[in-house]
């Protein structure tokens, strides 16, 4: 096989990233941008911090393509798949970001809100991955990366809707890796451990500190850090990594 050149790789390719607009997604969007792929990305409700990330990717000489569209809503992903189809006519590389994180104990949690949180962290992964499958599959290659999270393996008190979710997430991404791989489709999954973002923002007080202790490496991570892990699973460097879930996280979980 011919050694990937990571120049070239992305030049003509079209990267889906939903949840583009801040936090971990945002590092994606201006990842693959850097690396000369059109990126198109998903925001819920924050169009000022989107139309930062578009400014920020032209800065660097890239183009990105900001649409609202809530991804827990099957409806609405059709209408964003078709957009950036209409737009760009193919997607090669699909990044299943786009999450929510609320702080709840499990006996405050009422229908509605777990409906929510499963709706916002797996149905949207389902809903994305059932839409830009066959366009895939018409290519014959592409790359799917899902985002997880420990709470997915390991439970995690007062977010038992996001754990649950997350724990879908992934035997999602193997089942998915299974029947996408006859097309030369790679589905993977990246495990953060403790990023930088909005999301945990509302959980600092106090935690900070003891978070950096627990992870080894003594700090919380830079979201660039985990889009350039979702870059190189994307890429032909990863050509022979199927249905796995790559930890990033300081040697939190080290076994
Ligand atoms: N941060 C961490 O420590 C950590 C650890 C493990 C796993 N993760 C996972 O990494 C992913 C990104 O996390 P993050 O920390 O970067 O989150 P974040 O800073 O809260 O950003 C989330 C992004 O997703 C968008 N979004 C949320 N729900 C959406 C929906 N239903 N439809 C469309 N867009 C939606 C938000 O849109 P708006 O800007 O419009 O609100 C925002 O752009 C999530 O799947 C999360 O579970 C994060």
């Amino acid at each position: 096989m011919p050694e990937p050149s990571r120049e070239a790789e992305f030049l003509g390719k079209v990267a889906l990233v939903t949840g583009g607009g801040r936090g971990i997604g945002r590092a994606v969007v201006q990842a693959f941008a850097r690396e000369g792929c059109q990126v198109a990305f998903c925001y819920r409700e924050n169009a000022a911090a989107a139309q930062e990330v578009v400014e920020a990717v032209q800065a660097q000489g890239g183009s990105a393509l900001a649409l609202q569209a809530d991804v827990a809503d099957a409806d609405q992903v059709r209408r964003l798949v078709s957009t950036v189809l209409e737009q760009y006519d193919r997607i090669d590389v699909l990044v299943n970001n786009a999450g929510s994180f609320p702080q709840q104990a499990v006996l405050e949690i009422n229908d509605a809100d777990w409906d929510a949180v499963l709706r916002s962290n797996l149905y949207s992964v389902f809903y994305c991955s059932r839409e830009v499958l066959p366009v895939m599959m018409r290519l014959k290659q592409g790359a799917i990366i899902n985002l997880v999270s420990v709470a997915g393996k390991r439970g995690s008190a007062l977010h038992a809707h996001y754990a649950a979710a997350k724990g879908g997430v992934l035997a999602l991404t193997r089942s998915l890796a299974k029947e996408a791989i006859p097309y030369n489709i790679r589905v993977n999954a990246v495990c953060p451990g403790r990023v930088v973002t909005g999301m945990l923002q509302g959980e600092w007080d106090g935690s900070l500190e003891r978070w950096k202790k627990e992870a080894p490496i003594g700090r919380l991570a830079d979201a660039v850090e985990i889009a350039e892990v979702i870059l190189f699973l994307a890429s032909q460097r990863a050509s022979y990594i199927v249905g796995e879930t790559v930890d990033v996280d300081g040697g939190w979980w080290m076994d």
